[in-house]
């Protein structure tokens, strides 16, 4: 959530923020800023909305060699001119830009009132500014150490200092901040995405560290001592930057007229990605060996509990259902949101599964190190490599989707899945899943990414039906059992873009409230594999039928729907496996959801009130 470009070196620094600002415009995008340091001090510019206005409104005459600026979603205060970033203190010589929560700001902000600071915006960061410059210390870095100390909750800042007029002094603690190494030039970024046109020599600042950003250079360090006046002692780390192995134009949209679009159409391939080198045909068994866990230790796992946050969390229900169907272990998901919250019970023989694509997701990590606390193992499956819930589990899976910059997670979760159905898989092979189930589950992994490429060749059919549904203020998703997820996870994507109130149910409780609400303005698409429920499910969608509601069914060729075959629409995906089923159901609901947000003219990659990173709570 918000994202942070800084850069210094030969180059006028304000066109280089602005693209790099373009680049993280995904992660926060209700107002810009940028402030540069020049021969007349710190300037700045910043504004509600996106950052090309920002851009388009720049003063002429902007120059300097040394600028930070930063892209916002708002926590604390509305999306106005005054509170975007970055904040400066009275003087206007000190600029901050801050991803994260300072949790005691309404007392740190009493406190600088009562010392007659005139605080100009009602933003948590706007206290760093003043802190930073009312510190004595004598150089930049202790004067920020000094202001950090004051401060509890979570960061990564970047401060220019016009009486420092060589640096940019950056910090991190719990919200990512990357060094990019250039020829005499250097740049900072909350993410790689800002950097990797530039460079693709980075270093990832940890949690709690520091660093000194010149136009030769970076140093590190850590802040070891704190007096009882409030003064610092730094002491070196000596962290290196090294390469990252990152094709550049992953990070471009290409011939499509948006990342999701892309990111839809990329599924096949990154689906092989997953699956590559950890699919054993000869034994039927997946080959994780990240999982950090050996045979006789998987046996031993007596439950499951999976943890993530919106779609990860649909995802995690998908998962949470393979596990139990194939390895018969008891497994949940739960919102990791909600979770440490009622102080739950961790146990030694349960394996803790972390689901997340950014790696970043704050309530994500928070119940990961909950349960580390209380001494449980945890797994991560996470897409963004080096990420802070990748670094902090204690073994995983990464996903390999590639860098994902829409808003509404696709590829990534097609990932998750798979990634699952191989756990899952791996899971039963240790226990009573024979050797003839766990090569057909193999083959039907094998056969997913072709069957995923089929779904989307059928993109126009599936615009059609999407433009229909979009007519709609309101839609139900409904679904049973392995369909549930299937449904809430529909929903969840419709409403995310295209704004309707798309709501999922299980299809055996609409009788018991939500059917009042079904009439002819109110499509249902309903989830009905061909499987153990499909006749009971096909009986519902008669109720709707009944009641006048229209029917989109998404389903497998030859399911009967009777006499319904005349008035719903069906929209048929290819046959899997039964337990492999979710997620070639899901696909199409992703292309109704982008297809209805298209036809409504919104802005698909950004939809509105949203960031692609949750890193607050
Ligand atoms: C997905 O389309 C949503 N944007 C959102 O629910 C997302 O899945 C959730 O915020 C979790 O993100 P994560 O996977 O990065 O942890």
């Amino acid at each position: 959530m918000c994202g942070i470009v800084g850069y210094i070196g030969g180059q006028q620094a304000a066109p280089l923020l602005l693209e790099g600002l373009t680049r993280l415009e995904h992660r926060g995008y209700d107002s810009a800023g940028l402030a540069v340091l020049g021969p007349s001090g710190v300037r700045v510019a910043k504004q509600a909305g996106r950052v090309r206005d920002l851009g388009d409104g720049l003063p002429k005459r902007f120059t300097g060699k040394i600028g930070i600026g930063h892209t916002r979603w708002a926590t604390h205060g509305p999306a106005t001119d005054a509170n975007a970033h970055p904040h400066t203190d009275e003087s206007g010589r000190v600029a901050v830009v801050h991803n994260g929560i300072i949790d005691n700001a309404a007392a740190l902000r009493l406190e600088l009132a009562d010392a007659g600071v005139e605080l100009v915006s009602d933003t948590d960061t706007e206290v760093l500014a003043h802190l930073v410059a009312r510190s004595t210390a004598d150089t930049l870095e202790a004067r920020t150490a000094e202001a950090l100390a004051r401060v509890e909750g979570t960061y990564g800042i970047a401060v220019a200092h016009a009486d420092f007029p060589d640096r940019i002094v950056v910090a991190r603690n719990g919200s990512p901040l990357i060094i990019g190494v250039g020829k005499n030039e250097m740049h900072v970024a909350s993410d790689l995405a800002a950097l990797v046109r530039y460079t693709t020599t980075v270093a990832h600042l940890a949690d709690g560290e520091m660093a000194t950003v010149t136009a030769d250079g970076f140093s590190t360090y850590l802040v070891r001592t704190i007096d009882g006046a409030g003064h610092v002692g730094l002491a070196a780390t000596d962290r290196r930057a090294s390469e990252v192995e990152i094709d550049p134009s992953s990070y471009d949209a290409g011939e499509h007229d948006s990342f999701m679009h892309k990111e839809m159409l990329e599924q096949p391939a990154r689906a092989e990605a997953v699956l590559r080198g950890r699919l054993d045909e000869k034994f039927g068994t997946g080959h994780l060996g990240g999982l950090n866990l050996d045979a006789r230790e998987l046996r031993a796992i007596k439950r499951v509990k999976i943890l993530g946050c919106g779609s990860a969390y649909y995802v995690g229900q998908m998962g949470a259902a393979l596990i139990e169907e194939l390895a018969r272990i008891p497994a949940d998901a739960e919102a990791a949101s909600e979770f440490r919250y009622r102080n739950p019970i961790i146990e030694p023989d349960t394996l803790y599964v972390a689901v997340s694509q950014s790696g970043e997701t704050i309530d994500t990590l928070l119940a990961v190190q909950e349960i580390q606390r209380k001494g449980g193992f945890v797994i991560g499956l996470v897409n963004v490599v080096g990420s802070a819930i990748a670094r902090e589990v204690d073994g995983g899976i990464y996903l390999h989707a590639g860098p994902e910059v829409a808003v509404a997670s696709t590829k990534a979760l097609t990932n998750m899945f798979l990634a699952f159905a191989m756990l899952a898989v791996q899971l039963g092979r240790v226990r009573d899943l024979s050797i003839s189930d766990g090569r057909r589950l193999i083959a039907g992994l094998n056969a997913i990414p072709g069957q995923v490429a089929e779904v989307l060749g059928r993109e126009e059919e599936l615009a059609e039906v999407a433009r229909e549904l979009a007519g709609a203020e309101n839609l139900f998703f409904v679904g049973r059992v392995r369909g549930f997820p299937v449904a809430r996870e529909g929903a969840q994507k419709f409403k995310e873009i295209s704004y309707r109130h798309a709501e999922a149910y299980q299809t055996s409780e609409l009788k018991h409230g939500p059917l009042a609400l079904i009439s002819p303005e109110v499509p249902t698409v309903a989830i009905v594999p061909d499987d153990e429920l499909v006749e009971r499910n096909v009986a519902a969608l008669h109720e709707i039928a009944a009641r006048g509601g229209p029917l989109t069914v998404v389903t497998h060729a030859g399911v009967d729907l009777g006499d319904l075959e005349r008035t719903a629409r069906r929209i048929d995906v290819p046959r899997s496996e039964r337990e492999l089923d979710p997620i070639l159901l899901t696909i199409p609901l992703q292309v109704l959801a982008y297809h209805a947000a298209l036809s409504l003219g919104h802005d698909i990659d950004k939809p509105r009130n949203l960031a692609k990173s949750v890193t607050v709570e």
